[in-house]
């Protein structure tokens, strides 16, 4: 049986229907997570889940610091990670609210501690073509019908920097580039899950229209506004989620370092 981690992201500092059985600080060889793991169980299932800017949101995504996050997971037992992110929407026709699952991304972030191997324990070069877990593409593709929560299927998330927003002639650029949502903390996460041969999905919810996409001024309050709208629509989805999730895994993902070291 699967223990799944959940990141929970702006606006997601809890669970509904989460059964809290204990927090767990957790020490790691790259520094201290965001914060303490809560674990507990949805149902059947044991969850573990860490909100990604602390529990009092207090880390900004450019100091997170991701890999003692993932190891903090690995080291607890966790073979899957759904993580959930608010994004601006580039692609036209996504608008606030919508839900996308993920299914590749652009790493546009250049200031972060990005592998588990800088040369120490060897050189691994993973295999990154497809970064979200098929299977858990699958399942919340499904979870999503049988809830009946809309959510679309694919898009590309580009990864920045931050903490600042973009300008509006990035925002078309990316655009160009093929960029359907843009967000500050889905990478270096994904790949780092993939390098501990996790299973990692993205669920993206559009919290405003990107700069230059709608003309007024981006504000916080509206990308938390629209998370708190979104809550019972994710709730539902992820408990969904966690009913379909099969008990076993058959992507690659487990296998991600075979043939990967130099
Ligand atoms: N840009 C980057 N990150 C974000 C945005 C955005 O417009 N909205 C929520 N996270």
């Amino acid at each position: 049986m699967s223990k799944i981690g959940v990141i929970g992201g702006s606006g997601l500092y809890r669970i509904e229907g989460f059964v809290l059985k204990k927090h767990q600080a957790v020490t790691t060889p790259y520094g201290k997570p965001s914060d303490r793991y809560l674990l507990g169980k949805i149902g059947k299932t044991e969850i573990v889940f860490l909100p990604r800017h602390g529990s009092r949101h207090n880390v900004p995504p450019h100091m997170i610091n991701y890999r003692a996050n993932i190891w903090g997971f690995q080291k607890l037992g966790v073979d899957r990670i759904l993580s959930i992110s608010a994004v601006g929407g580039i692609k036209k026709g996504l608008k606030p609210g919508d839900i996308v699952i993920l299914d590749q991304v652009m790493d546009m972030t250049r200031n972060r501690k990005s592998t588990f191997y800088d040369g120490k324990s060897g050189v691994v070069h993973i295999d990154f073509t497809d970064p979200y877990c098929p299977e858990l593409r699958e399942t919340l593709k499904k979870a999503g019908k049988r809830a009946g929560v809309p959510v679309k299927n694919g898009g590309t998330y580009v990864a920045v920097e931050g903490p600042r927003l973009e300008t509006a002639s990035e925002i078309r650029g990316f655009g160009i580039l093929g960029g359907d949502v843009v967000g500050m903390t889905g990478m270096p996460e994904a790949s780092l899950a993939r390098e501990l041969e996790i299973c990692y999905s993205g669920l993206s919810v559009v919290a405003n229209y990107a700069a230059g996409i709608s003309k007024r001024k981006l504000t916080v309050a509206e990308v938390m506004e629209a998370m708190k709208a979104t809550t019972e629509q994710i709730k539902c989805l992820l408990g969904e989620t966690f009913r379909l999730v099969p008990d076993e895994r058959r992507c690659a993902c487990g296998e991600a370092l075979k043939e990967a070291k130099i």
